[in-house]
């Protein structure tokens, strides 16, 4: 059991946790994730490492309430204990001196890329930050990445920062009138392969790290499985870090939905005996 040491909402329908979990935190690295459980009858749920404690012993993740297991964890508070927390999973993010790095960064994917963008930053890089969002009151973390970027670019529709564009035009703008030597993004599927798409051309290189279904985590059942270039690779041992311009988006956008149905019925069932649970 390990035991959670602060969970609360950041922004609406996005939480964040802290789960005490030394053993966890001196192997960590930007860029990989931890498989947890929200209790002892739920799924296994891969989630990034948004932040991390050595002192502490602590690491810190930062979520969507999206299904029935992210649900469970937003019902937890402090002080309760969950069963697994397993970690640090996957190959680290790649962290090196490439020039002028942009950090493209949506929903609990802004979670997710800190670490990397202060890795990159640490590295010697100039970091850009170029946060999406549907307004500014989905927007967290606002200052660590103003801290660590040369510039910092939001693309938001309710007009607070001077735009109503979604992140394509954005993004466009910004290649335009900024020298970038790589784009690392993270977020929605349709954010990371938006922002592959935008690069393409440009022979930009950008870094995706992406979001199926995980059971296991380990590189056993195949779930993750996914295209890149010639090859099929499992997400949580081969990446989740991958080339955005070599990944098959169709087959992970099609993949991503094969348990939705699934889902939608779980929820309900969840939502039906919630008194029974009381
Ligand atoms: S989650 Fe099972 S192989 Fe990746």
């Amino acid at each position: 059991m390990v035991k959670i040491l602060n969970r609360k909402k950041l922004v609406p329908n996005i939480h964040m946790i802290e789960i005490s979990a030394p053993d966890v935190v001196e192997k960590c690295q930007p860029g990989q994730f931890v498989m947890l459980m929200p209790d002892k009858k739920g799924e296994r749920i891969p989630l990034s490492l948004a932040d991390w404690d050595k002192d502490k012993g602590s690491i810190t993740c930062v979520f969507m309430a999206v299904g029935t297991s992210t649900q469970k964890l937003t019902r937890l508070n402090q002080g309760d204990e969950i069963p697994v927390c397993v970690g640090p999973l996957g190959k680290p993010a790649e962290i090196d001196k490439f020039g002028t790095v942009l950090c493209a960064a949506g929903c609990y994917g802004i979670g997710a890329i800190y670490p990397i963008a202060r890795a990159l930053k640490k590295a010697g890089n100039t970091v850009m930050t170029l946060i999406d969002a549907k307004a500014k009151y989905l927007i967290y973390w606002e200052d660590r990445f103003k801290k660590i970027s040369e510039k910092y670019f939001v693309s938001a529709r309710d007009g607070f920062y001077d735009c109503k564009d979604y992140i394509p035009k954005v993004l466009k703008d910004v290649l335009e009138e900024n020298p970038i030597d790589r784009v690392v993004s993270i977020g929605c599927t349709y954010l990371m392969y938006t922002c592959s798409e935008a690069t393409k051309h440009l022979n930009i290189d950008t870094y995706v790290n992406l979001n199926p279904l995980m059971v296991d985590g380990t590189g056993m059942c195949g779930a993750c499985r996914l295209r890149v270039g010639k090859g099929t690779k499992f997400a949580c041992v081969d990446g989740p870090e991958f080339d955005g311009h070599e990944v098959d988006w169709n087959e992970l956008f099609y993949r991503r939905k094969s348990y939705f149905d699934d889902e939608i019925r779980s929820m309900c069932y969840w939502e039906r005996t919630k008194k029974q649970r009381k």
